[in-house]
């Protein structure tokens, strides 16, 4: 019997490259291929990449780098580069580091197959098409094979917004959304392999506006309210949003829907209007501030979380003395900042640049009072009674970590210690970045 082939994927940048990376594994498992976690022993090393900011992208070179020695005593392994380098980028990478056989844009994954074949024979294969066809239509998964208790589902993908710092919308292409009843169908197929919570992605989430049975164009609140039909689901999220798709059924859901966990990721990445219109963003921070007293309204006990840009071009102290007077004004339980980088192709790029020590200097306070939220937050959660799905076995004999509904990671001591339980949680103590508890 042959030995099946060795594949080890590295996956960067956010949530949906960890879901492609599945589908890639997916597909690359029906050529004959089993996952492995070194790169040392594999035969096909691929690198799913992000070029959200500049560090994440110059990362992918340095790594390739490292392989160098690997591919030079292995003449016969791959190596691949996936995702939003790949799409930004193209025949590029193939030029500085020729040792790459395979590029694949994040819309092309389902041609995966070929393209293995074609770099086995010796090709130089390279896809970065925006195809008409659903990928995820094309990738079939697994029959069967059990799964932890959480998993992503993208059910939407791209973005229109263009947003004059961000790359997504070339990297990503136009917005999609997919068939309610697709979507429908791998939720249930996760749940039957031991799925518990289910994190619908989209770059765009929010704007979700797939078609439904009926002919119609479902919203992502009217799908989160179909997914809570189905037995054996016990948690529903969704990220990322944008503010201005924060549609009324939406922000009502998080009032009706059970299952529709009380966390928000609603980024807003600044606090200046002149700023947000520079940015782009189409709402202002008035506007973002009543957003969130409305979602508030129908959920009080949300936990927000958001994303932060600061040192975008022309932000002066004042600018971000307003983002730090917005933060003051919501009260995130989490949050996300970075420094502006510019990005080739982005319109903010061509605009004058701030120092890159205020930058610095402005991110270090930023993220100063940022923390102080998320551990007020977390701290509060101290004597309450919370809901506790455990995930996997902590470091301590007999301990889990799971997750409540507010994300915060929690240690629990759990004789039965069994992944996908929910139990009641006392909170006992708030560390830096978790919460322990006993079962109550
Ligand atoms: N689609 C999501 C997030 C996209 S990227 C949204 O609209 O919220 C994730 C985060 O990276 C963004 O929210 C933004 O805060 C940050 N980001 C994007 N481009 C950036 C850039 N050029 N420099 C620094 N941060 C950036
Ligand atoms: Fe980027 Fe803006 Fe689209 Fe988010 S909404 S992906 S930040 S362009
Ligand atoms: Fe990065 Fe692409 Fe996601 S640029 S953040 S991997 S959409």
């Amino acid at each position: 019997m042959t030995q099946p082939r060795k594949l080890y994927i590295r996956t960067y940048g956010c949530q949906m490259n960890v879901y492609d990376s599945e589908r890639m594994a997916e597909a690359l498992g029906g050529q004959g291929y089993v996952e492995t976690d070194s790169p040392d022993d594999a035969d096909m090393i691929l690198l799913n990449t992000c070029h959200i900011r500049e560090k994440a992208a110059e990362k992918v070179y340095s790594e390739l780098g490292r392989f160098k020695g690997l591919k030079a005593a292995k003449p016969d392994l791959k190596i691949g580069v996936a995702g939003c380098v790949a799409q930004a980028e193209g025949e590029e990478i193939m030029r500085r580091q020729p040792m790459v056989d395979l590029v694949v844009g994040p819309q092309s994954y389902h041609r995966l197959p070929d393209l293995e074949a074609r770099a086995r024979a010796g090709e130089k294969a390279l896809d970065t098409d925006f195809p008409e066809e659903d990928k995820f239509a094309h990738l079939k998964s697994r029959p069967k094979a059990a799964r932890g208790p959480t998993a992503f589902l993208t059910v939407q993908e791209g973005c229109d917004k263009f947003c004059a710092f961000c790359v997504v919308p070339y990297t990503r292409g136009a917005e999609v959304s997919r068939p309610v009843e697709r979507v429908m169908a791998e939720a249930r197929d996760l749940v039957e392999r031991g799925v518990r919570e289910i994190t619908l992605l989209g770059q765009n989430v929010n704007a979700y506006h797939g078609a439904g049975p009926d002919g119609a164009d479902w919203s992502l609140a009217r799908l989160i309210h179909e997914l809570a039909e189905i037995d054996g689901l016990a948690r529903i999220r969704f990220t990322t949003s944008h503010p201005n798709d924060m549609g009324e059924d939406l922000i009502a859901a998080h009032g009706t829907c059970e299952k529709l966990m009380p966390y928000l990721h609603l980024p807003v990445q600044s606090g200046s209007d002149r700023i947000l219109k520079r940015m782009n963003r189409r709402h202002t921070a008035e506007g973002y501030i009543r957003l969130i007293e409305r979602i508030r309204a129908a959920r009080p006990d949300i936990l927000l979380s958001g994303d932060f840009i600061v040192g975008f071009p022309e932000e002066t102290e004042a600018d971000f003395q307003a983002t730090l007077d917005l933060v003051e004004a919501v009260g995130y339980g989490s949050a996300f900042s970075f420094k502006y980088s510019p990005r080739p192709g982005t319109p903010a790029a061509e605009r004058p640049q701030v120092d890159a020590d205020v930058a610095s200097d402005r991110l270090q306070r930023l993220q100063a009072l940022l923390t102080r939220q998320q551990r007020a937050a977390q701290d509060a959660m101290v004597g309450r009674d919370i809901s506790v799905l455990f995930e996997k076995p902590g470091r301590l004999e007999g301990q889990m970590v799971g997750k409540s509904e507010y994300l915060h990671a929690v240690h629990v001591a759990d004789p039965a210690a069994r992944a996908g339980r929910i139990a009641t949680v006392r909170v006992v103590e708030s560390g830096p970045n978790s919460l322990s508890g006993r079962l109550a």
